[in-house]
């Protein structure tokens, strides 16, 4: 399976901050937001992973995360031009996806959890069509809703409801089958001038093939587009880290533990930052295996 992280958009709602840079390259706590979408496909097994973003945050991107063997993956970036919707993904990437199944994520989307490593390799294991992720929230007007029947199979999915049916949020992360491309090229912008995602998924629903797996109380999941969630997704990851002792979303670690990189590299990549508490972690992790 590819992965693709969306990290473009024009962090409005974000604004003074993401003037001078874009939203995905700001701090959560000890790291770049956009870490926590890409530790998910790490660990969810995918290793060749596009970054999609503006043209004046690409290069910043680029320059971040290089190639990615650094980390054992294989990093490709394209340009967005305009912010023509999240379904824009499977356009502006139908060639890197070259008729594989593909994992989108949203680049300001942090998820946190145990177990959930094991939960995302069994949905791409049983991948039939679109596998979603749904997440009961207090402001479903702000996210896509779906509605579930009592066995919990997806009955409707609408996107930014007024009148929401129900409080389950579809987080930004999905999985979908090889048909994705196909699926995004019959979609027009809808009102707000946009290729809604909410619009691909309608189409799985359609042909009974669009899945929900739910994240329980167990799990964070934090849309970072906002002052206040970015703020919140900075304390909590404080928090887990100050009171654990671990990492959270730390790309490196998951490197080494998946497998992806030596037990060298990682002490190596530890040293170049040993200035801070995260590069001494690295060390102490590669000492440590
Ligand atoms: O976070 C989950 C929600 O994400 C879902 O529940 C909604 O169904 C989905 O539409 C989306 O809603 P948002 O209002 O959060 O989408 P937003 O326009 O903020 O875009 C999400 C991210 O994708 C944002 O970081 C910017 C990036 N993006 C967005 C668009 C429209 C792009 O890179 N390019 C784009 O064209």
């Amino acid at each position: 399976m590819k992965g693709i992280v969306l990290a473009g958009g024009s962090g409005t709602r974000l604004q003074p901050l993401t003037w001078g840079t874009s939203k995905q390259l700001l701090p959560v706590y000890d790291k770049p937001l956009v870490y926590y979408p890409i530790s998910v496909l790490m660990l969810a097994g995918i290793r060749d992973i596009l970054v999609i973003s503006t043209p004046t945050s690409l290069p910043a991107l680029r320059n971040l995360l290089g190639d990615g063997s650094r980390l054992g993956l294989d990093f490709s970036y394209r340009v967005q031009p305009e912010p023509r919707g999240i379904a824009d993904a499977f356009l502006v990437g139908a060639d890197f996806i070259d008729d594989e199944p593909t994992a989108l994520i949203l680049g300001d989307n942090v998820f946190h959890g145990a177990g959930f490593p094991r939960l995302l390799r069994e949905s791409i294991a049983a991948l039939d069509g679109c596998t979603l992720f749904g997440y009961p929230v207090s402001d479903p007007e702000r996210y896509g809703i779906g509605e579930t029947d009592e066995q919990g199979n997806l009955v409707s999915i609408e996107e930014k409801p007024l009148r929401p049916r129900g409080n389950n949020a579809i987080t930004g992360l999905y999985f979908y089958d090889s048909d994705v491309v196909e699926i995004a090229r019959t979609l027009t912008p809808s009102e707000r001038g946009e290729l809604e995602i909410t619009d691909v998924n309608k189409v799985y629903l359609k042909q009974g093939r669009a899945h929900l797996t739910r994240l329980g109380r167990g799990y964070t999941w934090i849309d970072a587009g906002t002052h206040d969630s970015l703020l919140a997704a900075s304390q909590y990851v404080q928090v887990i880290e100050q009171r654990q002792g671990v990492r959270v979303a730390c790309l490196e670690e998951i490197a080494v533990r998946m497998g992806y990189i030596s037990r060298d590299s990682c002490a190596e990549l530890g040293e170049r930052m040993q200035g801070s508490g995260y590069g001494r972690y690295l060390l102490e992790i590669a000492q440590s295996l």
